[in-house]
């Protein structure tokens, strides 16, 4: 069985992913609703938050370990391979590399939470691939804007407006890639597209979405596990949410198109206990 976390619905991205490249995988999902944002969070709290899911998604029989999240895994993935040295941990790490590829203008965009740009993750990704081509790379944190994902405004006109703030900045600095570097900016895509098309017709600008290279890569990871990562139960998913689990089976209908129940868990004394299911 695949485990997934993130702060809340942002990593729904991700395993649609897992899910469309591995489709007979057992998967269970926590979002972390009751202390979504992480972003501004200070890092140990978010090691604390990453370890009590990790911890639960082992006791339900987790075999790999996928951090959906930019923030937990800028701020807490060397944390948990320490403290669990024998899972297999795969995390999200800034898209800056196909980036840099891409990009002709040799100037690229990356939104993401503070604490993203803040680890050494992503600084390390700066200087491998970017510095390397004399890609200059703007950063951009969208402080707010994992909440209106969370509220199911992706293409309302308070979004809109706080995300050409953040982008046309950086469109008019010459960008031509940018890097959706968390999780839940893959939901606001379409509307990202909308205002980069409008604002710079001349000049196509790609958005770079990094979780289908991180399902190849959980792919690969679960396939070298010794008996695999999948069991009887092939091809379930299972949701839980430390907040209101209607909220999350509303975002599940809205994010994924599918109409499931989402179990409910708590956090007691630092630890994630399974409560009732709804
Ligand atoms: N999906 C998370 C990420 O990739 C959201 C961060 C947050 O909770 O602030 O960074």
């Amino acid at each position: 069985m695949i485990g997934i976390f993130d702060s809340g619905v942002g990593g729904l991205s991700v395993l649609r992913e897992i899910r469309a490249q591995m489709p007979a995988a057992r998967l269970m999902y926590v979002g972390d609703t009751a202390h979504v944002p992480y972003g501004p969070r200070p890092m140990p709290q978010i090691c604390e938050f990453s370890e009590g899911v990790t911890r639960f998604l082992l006791g339900q029989g987790a075999r790999v370990i996928v951090i959906a999240c930019h923030t937990a895994s800028a701020a807490a993935l060397k944390y948990l391979r320490a403290r669990f040295p024998d899972v297999p941990f795969v995390g999200m790490e800034p898209a800056v590399k196909p980036a840099a590829e891409i990009t002709q203008s040799k100037v690229i965009g990356v939104l993401a939470t503070q604490v993203t740009f803040q680890g050494e993750l992503f600084a390390s990704v700066v200087t491998r691939f970017a510095d390397t081509q004399n890609v200059r790379v703007l950063t951009q944190v969208c402080a707010g804007l994992v909440q209106q994902i969370e509220a199911g405004e992706l293409d309302t006109p308070k979004t809109e407006v706080m995300l050409r703030g953040w982008v046309e900045p950086i469109l008019a600095q010459g960008a031509d890639a940018l890097v959706l570097g968390c999780t839940h900016y893959p939901f606001i895509a379409p509307l990202l597209q909308k205002i980069c098309d409008s604002q710079t017709p001349q000049r196509p600008v790609r958005i770079i979405n990094p979780a289908p290279a991180v399902a190849r890569q959980v792919a690969r990871v679960a396939a070298g596990l010794a008996d695999g990562a999948d069991t009887p139960a092939q091809g379930r998913t299972h949701y839980y949410a430390s907040g209101d689990i209607d909220d999350f089976r509303r975002a599940l209908r809205r994010l994924l198109g599918i109409n499931r129940r989402a179990n409910a868990v708590r956090w007691r004394d630092g630890r994630i206990v399974d409560s009732d299911s709804r």
